[in-house]
């Protein structure tokens, strides 16, 4: 049975060959810990970091890629950004949509007397900007959204949003989980402060890899403090990016594969990709659309989304439907909550949950094809 994934919102999957030909290359030929010493392999190491750094700044409209500190997952960049940069008493306002990447941090920060206001979208998940704007109070100092939800895709007005942060002074933060690679992030047309990124989805780098750009001139305490090989004879942690925020040895192997990734995207082109996954989200749609039980979620008239679909079938367990694709049919799709809480709670599915299918850039019409008559065949039978 050939296996049809169709997981690709929660990691990509397979990978450019030349990101694994990156991260196999780094292991087997090059090792050495970047910036830490002066020997040639050391060295390598750092140079092979500055490239990933100058594509990843290439696809953001990043001026200077030192400004990209790289972390472990977005997770962690979400984690620095929020407690880097809110103190007792800030207000922060973000979406219904979050991840609970978001939503956990904040929820903690709560108790620390940080104030948290999670605007609601529609039960589409639709975001009306000036809901964000009606928000703001005099002690807000940050807005968060995600660029589009994992949970129905549904792409949020960042640039009408950086736009109400710039105009009310307020650090922006874009959560690009779902977006970096398949949509244009421009920090600078979209007044960004802080983007945090993952290298293991639509970015197509290897997992393990992730983060967070700063502004110039935005202060940011970090998360975690140590060695940088940097002005090792202080023990206060270096005030630059990117050793403020990046302690111990990085992950170069998945870096190495996440520069290789970043490359591969820049040579494709992000509108290739994201066109290419359109098209097979259209041929999903209009297959589901004919099967009577099939209900879908976020996917009304004029709702812009990524190639995410949500959906259940009337009368089945939703983790009983995932496990039914993937045991007798070799198609692999996520059910239930998609650390998504406060999304399903919008959407009218907490209780539920729901199937979701993600196909991604190395899907072909016969996946769909596939996917669809599997569904039908289930639908009918059960
Ligand atoms: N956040 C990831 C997902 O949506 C893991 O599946």
């Amino acid at each position: 049975m050939e296996r049809i994934y169709m997981d690709n919102a929660a990691t990509s999957f397979p990978k450019p060959e030349c990101v694994y030909q990156a991260v196999d290359h780094f292991n087997r030929h090059m090792g050495g810990s970047p910036g830490r010493g002066t020997h040639t392999q050391t060295l390598a190491a750092g140079s092979l970091i500055l490239d990933a750094r100058e594509a990843l700044a290439s696809l953001f409209n990043i001026q200077d890629g030192a400004n990209i500190a790289f972390m472990l997952n977005i997770t962690q960049a979400l984690n620095t950004a929020f407690r880097g940069c809110l103190h007792p008493g800030d207000h922060i306002i973000t979406t219904s949509m979050e991840h609970n990447a978001v939503a956990r941090p904040l929820f903690a920060l709560t108790g620390i007397g940080i104030e948290w206001t999670a605007v609601p979208c529609d039960s589409e998940g639709i975001l009306d900007p000036e809901a964000i704007a009606a928000a703001i109070k005099s002690n807000t100092r940050m807005i968060c959204i995600q660029h589009a939800s994992n949970l129905t895709g549904t792409i949020m007005p960042i640039r009408e949003v950086g736009e109400i942060a710039r105009q009310h002074d307020l650090i922006f933060l874009v959560d690009s989980a779902q977006t970096a690679g398949l949509l244009d992030i421009d920090i600078v047309d979209s007044n960004i402060d802080l983007l945090a990124f993952t290298g293991h989805k639509g970015l197509l780098g290897p997992q393990g890899t992730g983060g967070l750009y700063v502004r110039p001139g935005l202060d940011i305490d970090p998360l975690i403090l140590g060695g940088t090989g940097s002005h090792s004879e202080f023990l206060e942690q270096p005030d630059f990016m990117p050793d403020r925020l990046e302690s111990g040895t990085p992950n170069t192997p998945g870096i190495a594969g996440l520069g290789a990734a970043a490359r591969y995207i820049l040579a494709t082109g992000c509108d290739r990709i994201f066109r290419h996954e359109q098209a097979l989200v259209s041929q999903l749609l209009e297959g589901l659309g004919n099967i009577d039980r099939v209900q879908l979620y976020g996917r009304g008239p004029g709702n812009r989304c990524t190639a995410v679909i949500a959906f259940n079938l009337e009368g089945m367990d939703c983790g009983e439907l995932s496990m039914r694709l993937d045991h007798d049919y070799g198609i692999t799709t996520r059910s239930g909550l998609h650390c998504a809480p406060l999304a399903h709670q919008t959407l009218g599915t907490l209780q539920s949950g729901t199937c979701r299918l993600s196909p991604g850039f190395f899907n072909v019409p016969d996946h769909i094809e596939q996917v669809i008559r599997a569904i039908h065949t289930i639908a009918r039978t059960s």
